[in-house]
């Protein structure tokens, strides 16, 4: 176990979808006790959060459960909030109640995508404190959920964060490697901008947060951090990386045409942030880390898919 974790139980909230099974798997990995949750404690039933965390007493809360179907919330806006806004303010009330520290997970989409704050003329990646636009149900309800986490325990911290990929739940990636291992053709967006981001960096970033908050006579401010891989491209050039590295490893065995097309042409029950960059200086600063560039953190992916092809990670 990590010096800084001596005595610490982490409770990990949503520990199947995406982000919370890549957490689960690293803090197994390195020791780090910890208790999981999914939808068996109902992050929208206040009442049995708080006799969970009675029961097993935790140092930290980490949220990763959401409603994360960005579409399908256009019409769900209901299930969408109670999730995303009341689920947030009641796990931050849990938290404030037992005396744990909370890190909550958001999303670009609390942006309107223009990237143009304070009428810059170039789009330019959002800091924590622009103001926030939400063109969405996902995005507001997202952005409400950090309002009311704020308001019911200051002592949070918030990291937004974007693109997510990695081994467990659908993901741009995966979506790729099976569409380009079946077709001859695929088309992808290359009017949306962004920044690719493995979902086992933001798990280690989780990790250091909490060792390096829990230090002795550590200063790391609560409120909202930024957290995406370094770089940012277009879905498009995403696409295309993904097929070059895929064909060089292996795991793509035949020729496929990677298309630009822009968005119109894949009509979307919601309109997706066009320039999603996020400015990640607080977080580097406050933590002294640096963080992998978005095409050698989908290299690493790659090549532990490579190594496991036909085990666990089914493509
Ligand atoms: N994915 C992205 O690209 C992305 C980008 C930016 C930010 N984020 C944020 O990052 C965080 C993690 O995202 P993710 O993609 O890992 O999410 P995810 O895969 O959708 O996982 C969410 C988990 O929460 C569970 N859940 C649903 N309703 C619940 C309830 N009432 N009580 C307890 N658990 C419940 C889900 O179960 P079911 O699967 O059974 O519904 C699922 O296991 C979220 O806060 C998300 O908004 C994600």
């Amino acid at each position: 176990m990590p010096e800084g974790f001596a005595g610490k139980v982490v409770w990990l909230i949503g520990n199947k979808g995406m982000l919370g099974t890549e957490l689960s798997l690293l803090l197994e990995e390195r020791k780090i006790p910890f208790t999981g949750t999914d939808r068996d404690v109902d992050i929208t039933d206040e009442a049995a959060l708080t006799g969970f965390a009675r029961q097993k007493p935790v140092n930290w809360i980490v949220n990763c459960a959401a409603y994360t179907a960005v579409d399908k919330a256009e019409d769900d806006g209901e299930t969408c909030r109670a999730l995303n806004t009341l689920g947030a303010a009641n796990i931050a009330r849990c938290a404030k109640s037992t005396g744990a520290r909370l890190i909550q997970l958001s999303t670009d989409y609390v942006f309107d995508g223009k990237g143009n704050a304070a009428g810059d003329a170039a789009p330019r990646p959002c800091r924590e404190d622009d103001e926030t636009n939400p063109i969405g149900v996902y995005g507001l309800t997202k952005r409400d959920g950090e309002q009311m986490v704020l308001e019911n325990n200051p002592a949070s911290y918030i990291i937004r964060t974007a693109w997510l990929y990695g081994a467990y739940g659908n993901n741009f990636v995966r979506t790729m490697l099976r569409l380009m291992g079946e077709r001859d053709e695929v088309n992808v967006v290359n009017d949306q901008r962004g920044s690719p981001t493995w979902a086992r960096d933001l798990a280690g970033l989780i990790l250091t947060l909490i060792e390096t908050a829990d230090k002795p006579g550590a200063v790391v401010p609560c409120g909202i951090y930024h957290y995406t891989n370094e770089g940012n491209i277009s879905w498009f050039d995403f696409a295309l990386e993904i097929y070059r590295q895929g064909r060089s490893r292996g795991l793509l065995v035949k020729d496929c045409k990677v298309k630009p097309c822009t968005s119109t042409e894949f009509p979307a029950r919601v309109k997706r942030p066009e320039y999603s960059v996020l400015d990640k200086t607080k977080i580097k600063t406050t933590l002294g880390i640096t963080i992998p560039a978005w095409d050698k953190s989908l290299g690493s992916f790659l090549g532990i898919l490579t190594k496991d092809k036909g085990s666990q990670w089914k493509i």
